[in-house]
Order: C-alpha cells, then structure tokens, then sequence
C-alpha cells in the first residue's frame, strides 16, 4: 500500500506542475515538501469538548491561587499553552476554571475554587489550587474550563487526572466506567514534586482552539 506521505508528496507535486501551488520565494519541490511537513507537524488536534455542568457561575475573580487558608488537599499547580490548531499562540483568552473542594463539594454561594483569568499578554495560563475531590454523580476528579479568545469559537471542556484511583492505574481501560471521561486525551499526566518539603502534584494542560 502507497504511503500516505507519498501521496501527499505526489499531490504536492501534481500541484507545483499545474501551478496550483506558488511558494512566495523560489523553493525546490524538496523545500516545499519540507516547508508542508513542518507545517503539518505544527497543527494540533483541537481540545476535546465536554458538558458545561451545572455548577458554572459567572463573575468569578481572576485568582491565580485559589488553595484557601485551612482547607485540606494536596496542591495541585496547573499550567498550558493557548493556542490554535495551526499550532500559533493565541493571546486575550479569558479562561474559566472551577472545581469541587476536597469533599467533592461545589461553592454555589462564594468564588472558592473558581477563577476567571485574564490572560493579558502572552498566551500561557498557570494557576494553583488543590485536587478535586470525588462526587457521586461524577467520580472522577475533574477540573473544568470554559475559554474564550479573539477569533476563536468558545470551548467548554474539563481536565481528568491519570492518577485518579478511578482510573484504577489504567485510564486507558477504565476511563469509561460509568460513562464519566468522553475523550482519553482529557486524562493528563500527573507529576509528583516534592519541593522544599511541600508535596505537589503538577499537571500540564494545553488549550487548543479552533478558528471562529
Ligand atoms: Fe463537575
């Protein structure tokens, strides 16, 4: 069977003869070639969408820290990239996040646990909080996100952990127990640090939007 790099080399080349295909400097066909493959290699497969839930609320406060004084839980710092399926930064998204306490339980009435960024220059997000605890309707920890940007259609999606003992050590296996985790790429890995004696769990989540 004919490579699909192949066929796209021989789709490439059908183009450049037809004159379909211009570089604006003289390139080679090999040059051109290279020049697809990179760009091909820099797009990236949108972030997957997930229910918005019902415990959203608006007007949250832009809180890069939301762990509060007293409460449980182990610290969690979560940090990504915003950027669009071309792979390009995508700077002004407006990122809201909000999860559960410890005990799996939502603040409907205050602002503990959510946050709504303002991502003034740059396009990278990094906030800390703690892990999510477990609630019976939905029991996976998962933090949720609802982002907007200019030039970008809005995205709702929700962040899982490989760590999670839902999981059972094999997200692969078990991310559809009960229906909970739509799409395997939303389930990050989680790294452990242990930084002047104050275990931490690290994860990295990007955001990639798709063109309005
Ligand atoms: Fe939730």
């Amino acid at each position: 069977m004919t490579k699909p790099e192949w066929r796209r080399r021989e789709f490439l080349e059908k183009c450049i003869v037809r004159g379909g295909l211009i570089a604006g400097v003289p390139m080679t066909a090999n040059q051109l070639f290279g020049f697809w493959q990179k760009a091909e290699a820099a797009a990236r497969k949108p972030t997957a969408p997930e229910v918005l839930g019902p415990f959203f609320k608006k007007g949250a406060p832009d809180n890069r820290d939301m762990r509060v004084a007293g409460e449980p839980g182990m610290l969690l710092q979560v940090s990504g990239a915003i950027v669009d399926t071309r792979g390009n930064a995508v700077p002004g998204a407006r990122i809201d996040m909000w999860h559960a306490d410890h005990k799996g339980i939502y603040d409907v009435h205050g602002s503990r646990y959510r946050t709504k960024l303002a991502i003034e220059s740059g396009a990278t997000y990094e906030v800390k909080t703690i892990m999510p605890g477990h609630y019976p309707d939905r029991p996976a920890q998962h933090i949720h996100y609802l982002i907007t940007a200019p030039g970008c259609k809005p995205l709702v999606t929700q962040l899982y952990f490989a760590t999670d003992p839902f999981f059972e050590g094999d997200p692969d296996k078990n991310r559809g127990k009960r229906g909970v985790v739509s799409h395997r790429e939303s389930i990050r890995p989680v790294t452990l640090l242990d930084e002047a004696s104050t275990p931490h769990a690290a994860v990295s989540f990007d955001l990639v939007l798709e063109s309005a």
